[in-house]
Order: C-alpha cells, then structure tokens, then sequence
C-alpha cells in the first residue's frame, strides 16, 4: 500500500487526477470505477480541467459507479447518477452508453446486481477504483459488518449513514434507507484502488483503515489485501497515522531509487542511497 500525503484537499485532488489521467492515457479504452460523495468532487474538477484544457480524452472510457441509493430515479437531484453528470459526464467527452451505474429502481434486485457484476467482468474488469471512506469506515456502502468477500447487492444503509445523508435531504423521511453497492470483494478485483481522504474527521477511521486489523467492522481495512493501492490523503486526514514518516521516507526513496537506475551506474556499483 502506498500512501501518499498531501498538504491539503486541493493537492489531494490534483494528486489523485494525475494518476487517473495516466491511467486513461495508457490505456484510452480503460474502465474507471467511480465514487460519490464529497471527497472526489475536486478530483473530478481537475479531470475536467485536463479534458478542456490539455484535451484528455473520455471517449473510448467506461465507468462502473460503485453505488446508488435505492428507491431514487436517476433524474433525482440526490441520486448518484444525478451526481456523477452534474460533476464529471457533462462535462467530458465520454460516450453515454459507456456510463454504468446501478439502478436504483431495479425491481429485482438481485438480478441487476448479478447483471452488474457481469457487465463490469465483460468489460474487462477495472483498471482503477476510485473510493472515499465513510465515517464508520465503509467503501462503497460497505457498512460495519458486510463480508469482506461481498458481491454487488442491496445493502441497508446504518443509521450514522442514514444522519451523514441527511443533509442532502429536506426530512429524514426522505433519506434513502438502502443501496445498491458492488461488494468488497467486487472492488478488491479492480487492478488498482485509489483510496482518498481528507479533512479532521475522516482522521481516526484512515488509521484503523490503513494501520488497524483487518475486519469486517471497518471495510475499507479490506484494502490492506490488495496488491496494489494508493492511498492519497491531506495533513488533517493523516494526522493519527502512526507510520506516517514511514509513508513519507518511502515516496521520497523511491524517487530516488528512480534516478539511480536511470543513471549510468546504477544501484549496487554506484554511490548507493543516500537520503
Ligand atoms: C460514494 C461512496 C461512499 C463515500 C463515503 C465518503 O459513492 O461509495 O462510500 O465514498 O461515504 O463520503 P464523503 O466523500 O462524502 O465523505
């Protein structure tokens, strides 16, 4: 797991953009998975900034979203499909029928999940997962307790969620109580997950995501599984990391041992590492 620290939110999201335009750089015909929420919004920002300005191109990019409360239409102002164009597809060249997002209206749920899980395997799998954490260490809608082997489902959403929505909604009675959500073990089959945090409150629970046990009680801790995340987060969000001068060291070393093995005398015969 990498973790890289940024200084604040705007660094954070510039951080993140960089590597997602990288990834649809290499590969112009990439599957992106997406998140909501108020954590990506300035990466999307960004990537909508390199669209208009530098001309990085959607038009040969899928997106898998992670989730979608169920019970709202997609034309609803706090649906996440709502969301995803109003922040990033209206904005960018990507193909409508390239947009994937779970149906918050589907009758049968299960069919559609097992529909989504499908999709998202026809079209090669993600090459890169973007996710932000919940204040009860969910990914996705991955609440305390969901099996750390879960597929797409319908899940209940638990009561801290249901309050951290509330906000978005004009009553409580108008929160959406469930959600469509690829499971954990959906999203630890992306290639890459791109984990971002920031702001004091998200501080605890990035520890306990990134440095506690792995348990089905914080879900993001499932991330520690995978061979290959980056963790991108601000000051505030990384202020109860225990290794964070670890984090730090490792990104500064790895610089370095680039330009070492760039170099004409490479790593062991030449003038080895110095910090
Ligand atoms: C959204 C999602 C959620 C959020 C999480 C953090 O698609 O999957 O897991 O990433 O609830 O939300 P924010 O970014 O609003 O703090």
């Amino acid at each position: 797991m990498r973790v890289i620290v940024e200084k604040d939110y705007d660094g954070m999201s510039k951080k993140a953009a960089q590597i997602v335009a990288e990834v649809v750089r290499e590969k112009p015909d990439c599957v992106l998975g997406l998140a909501t929420g108020s954590t990506p919004l300035g990466l999307y920002r960004e990537l909508i900034r390199m669209h208009k300005e530098e001309g990085l191109d959607f038009s040969r990019v899928k997106t898998f979203n992670l989730d979608e409360y169920y019970g709202l239409p997609p034309n609803h102002p706090q649906s996440y499909n709502y969301f995803m164009h109003q922040h990033l597809f209206d904005h960018i060249n990507i193909a409508p029928q390239n947009i994937n997002i779970p149906n918050g209206l589907a009758r049968d749920a299960e069919a559609f999940c097992a529909e989504y899980e499908r999709m998202i395997k026809d079209a090669g799998g993600i090459d890169i997962q973007v996710l932000g954490i919940g204040g009860d260490g969910h990914i996705a809608f991955n609440e305390p307790g969901s099996s750390l082997g879960s597929r797409t489902r319908l899940k209940t959403l638990t009561e801290e969620t249901i309050r951290d929505n509330a906000r978005f909604f004009s009553s409580m009675e108008e929160v959406p109580k469930f959600a469509i959500t690829m499971g954990v073990g959906t999203i630890l089959e992306a290639r890459r997950c791109l984990l971002l945090a920031n702001g004091s409150k998200k501080a605890k629970v990035l520890a306990q995501a990134i440095e506690g046990p792995i348990t089905a009680q914080v879900t993001a801790s499932a991330l520690q599984l995978h061979p290959n995340v980056i963790v991108i987060a601000d000051e505030e969000a990384t202020s109860e990391l225990k290794r964070k001068d670890y984090y730090a060291h490792v990104e500064r070393m790895t610089e370095k041992l680039k330009d070492i093995l760039a170099s004409a005398e490479g790593l062991i015969y030449g003038g080895g590492i110095k910090e």
